[in-house]
C-alpha cells in the first residue's frame, strides 16, 4: 500500500515586487466598495460562476481544518418564495436576485467510531471559521463581478431548505448583478485598523476605497484556481516584506459590508512580537501538556503543531483580529449578538485574500486562550481578540501538512428550476 505524505512542499511561486504590486492591484481593482444594492438587473448569471465561489469559499482555512460550513444554492421559484416570506426584510432585491445563498455552520461534526457507532465531533473555533469562509466567499463573487446583499439568517431557514438539526443558517445572501445602489458613506479604516510603526513614516497609508465601478471580472474558475493555492504555513522566513504592499492589502476592507464590530492591530515591534509569543507558548505548553482533551489531539494530529511558536517572531508582521462587542449586550436579536464574530471573521476571510494575491504567505493561529493579547495591547474590555495571524514569506523548504478540502458536492445542495427538489 502507498504510503501517504504526511507533508508536502508548499506550492509557492515567489514574484518580483513589480509583480506583487501588480497582482494586488488587479485583485483589488475588482473589489468594489460595499453599498446596498437597490435593485438586481435581470441579465442571466450561470450557475457555474456560483458555484465556483462556493468552490473557492471552500478553500478557506479552518480550526482543525473541519470545514464546518455547508452551503445551499436557490434559484427554485417556489422555493424562493418560501425563503422570502421568512426573511421578509429587504424583501424587493430577495424577489429580483436570481440566485439565493445560504451559507449555514455545522455546529458538530459526525464520524464513525471503531465499533461502527456514528458519534459527534466536536467543532473547534466553528464561527471564526465560517465567518473566514464568508468573506472567501463575498470576495470570490466580486472577483467574478457579481453582487449582493446580505439578509438575516433566521432559524426556520432550516426547515424550509430541508437541514439537519446540526446546521444553523449564519448568513444569506442575495445574489446577482447591481442596477442601482443605495447610497452610502464609507466607513474610515484607520478607525479600525492600526500599525505599530504607522508614526515612523506616512509612506504606510492603507490604499485608497475602491470606486463604485470596479474592475473587468476575472473568470471564477480562473479565482478558484488563483485562491486554492492559498495555505496555511508555520515555517516562516524572517526576510522583510514590503511594508507599502502589506498595508495597501487593507484596502481590500473597503469592499466589507461590515463597517463595525471589528478591529485589527498590527504588530511589527521586535519586543512586542516576542512578548506575544512568549505568553502564547506559555499558554500553548500549558494546553499540549495539561489541557489538551484526547478529542482535540486527534483532530490536530494531521497537522503536526506543538506548543513552539516560532513564527510570531519569524514573521515580519503580526495581525491581530478583534471582534468587538456592543456595550449593550441584552435584548439584542440573535443575529445582532453574532455579528462580532460574523464581522470580524468575514474581514479577517477579505484581509487573507487580499494577502494571499500580494503574494505573501500567512497562519490563522489561535493561541488558547488568547486573551492576554488585550491586556498586552492595552484594548478595551470590549474587544475580543480572535485570531493572530503571522504574515512573510515562507522559509526555504517550507512543508504544509498533506490535507484535503471537501469536494463541492460534500458542501452544496442545490434547489434549482429544473431539479426542483434537493441534490
Ligand atoms: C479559526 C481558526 C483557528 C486556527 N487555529 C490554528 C492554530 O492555533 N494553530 C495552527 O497551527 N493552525 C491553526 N489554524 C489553521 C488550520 O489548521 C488550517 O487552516 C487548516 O488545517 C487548513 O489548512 P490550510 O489553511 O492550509 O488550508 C486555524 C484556522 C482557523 C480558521
Amino acid at each position: 500500500m502507498a504510503v501517504v505524505k504526511e507533508k508536502i512542499p508548499l506550492e509557492f511561486h515567489r514574484m518580483s515586487r513589480a509583480e506583487q504590486h501588480a497582482c494586488l492591484d488587479n485583485f483589488l481593482s475588482r473589489l468594489h466598495f460595499r453599498r446596498e444594492v437597490k435593485s438586481f438587473s435581470k441579465s442571466e448569471i450561470p450557475i457555474e460562476i456560483i458555484k465556483n465561489a462556493i468552490k473557492a469559499a471552500g478553500t478557506s482555512p479552518s480550526g482543525a481544518n473541519q470545514q464546518p460550513w455547508s452551503f445551499v444554492l436557490v434559484s427554485d421559484p417556489k422555493v424562493k418564495t418560501q425563503i422570502i416570506n421568512e426573511v421578509r426584510s429587504e424583501t424587493p432585491t430577495l424577489v429580483q436576485a436570481p440566485y439565493i445563498v445560504v451559507l449555514l455552520k455545522q455546529k458538530y461534526g459526525q464520524e464513525k467510531d471503531v465499533s461502527g457507532k456514528t458519534v459527534k465531533v466536536k467543532h473547534y473555533y466553528p464561527n471564526e471559521s465560517v465567518g473566514i469562509c464568508g468573506g472567501f466567499f463575498i470576495t470570490a463573487l466580486n472577483q467574478a463581478g457579481l453582487h449582493y446583499n446580505l439578509h438575516k439568517p433566521v432559524k426556520l431557514l432550516s426547515s424550509i431548505l430541508q437541514r439537519s438539526e446540526k446546521e444553523e443558517p449564519f448568513m444569506v445572501f442575495s445574489i446577482g448583478i447591481a442596477d442601482e445602489w443605495e447610497d452610502k458613506k464609507h466607513h474610515n479604516l484607520q478607525d479600525f485598523v492600526s500599525f505599530d510603526f504607522k508614526e515612523e513614516s506616512r509612506e504606510f497609508e492603507i490604499s485608497a476605497v475602491p470606486s463604485h465601478k470596479s474592475g473587468p471580472a476575472l473568470s471564477s474558475a480562473d479565482y478558484y484556481n488563483s485562491i486554492k493555492k492559498r495555505r496555511n504555513i508555520r515555517d516562516f522566513s524572517q526576510e522583510e516584506i514590503p511594508a507599502p504592499l502589506f498595508t495597501k492589502s487593507f484596502g481590500a476592507l473597503y469592499s466589507s459590508p461590515f463597517s463595525d464590530s471589528y478591529r485589527f492591530a498590527v504588530i511589527s515591534n521586535e519586543e512586542t512580537k516576542a512578548l506575544i509569543r512568549e505568553k502564547a507558548e506559555e499558554e500553548e505548553k500549558k494546553f499540549y501538556e495539561e489541557k489538551i482533551t484526547n478529542e482535540w489531539r486527534d483532530v490536530l494530529k494531521p497537522l503536526g503543531t506543538n506548543w513552539e511558536k516560532a513564527h510570531l517572531t519569524d514573521a515580519p508582521y503580526l495581525i491581530i483580529g478583534f471582534k468587538v462587542n456592543n456595550d449593550i449586550d441584552h435584548d439584542l436579536s440573535y443575529w445582532d449578538k453574532n455579528r462580532p464574530i460574523v464581522s470580524s471573521g468575514v474581514n479577517t476571510g477579505i484581509l487573507m485574500s487580499a494577502l494571499h494575491h500580494a503574494n505573501l504567505c500567512m497562519l490563522t493561529h489561535t493561541p488558547s486562550p488568547m486573551m492576554f493579547l488585550r491586556d498586552l495591547l492595552h484594548r478595551p474590555k470590549n474587544e475580543v481578540p480572535i485570531v493572530v495571524i503571522p504574515v512573510g514569506y515562507p522559509a526555504d523548504q517550507c512543508q504544509v501538512p498533506n490535507i484535503n478540502k471537501k469536494p463541492l458536492r460534500d458542501i452544496l445542495t442545490t434547489f434549482t428550476e429544473s431539479e426542483g427538489e434537493p441534490s
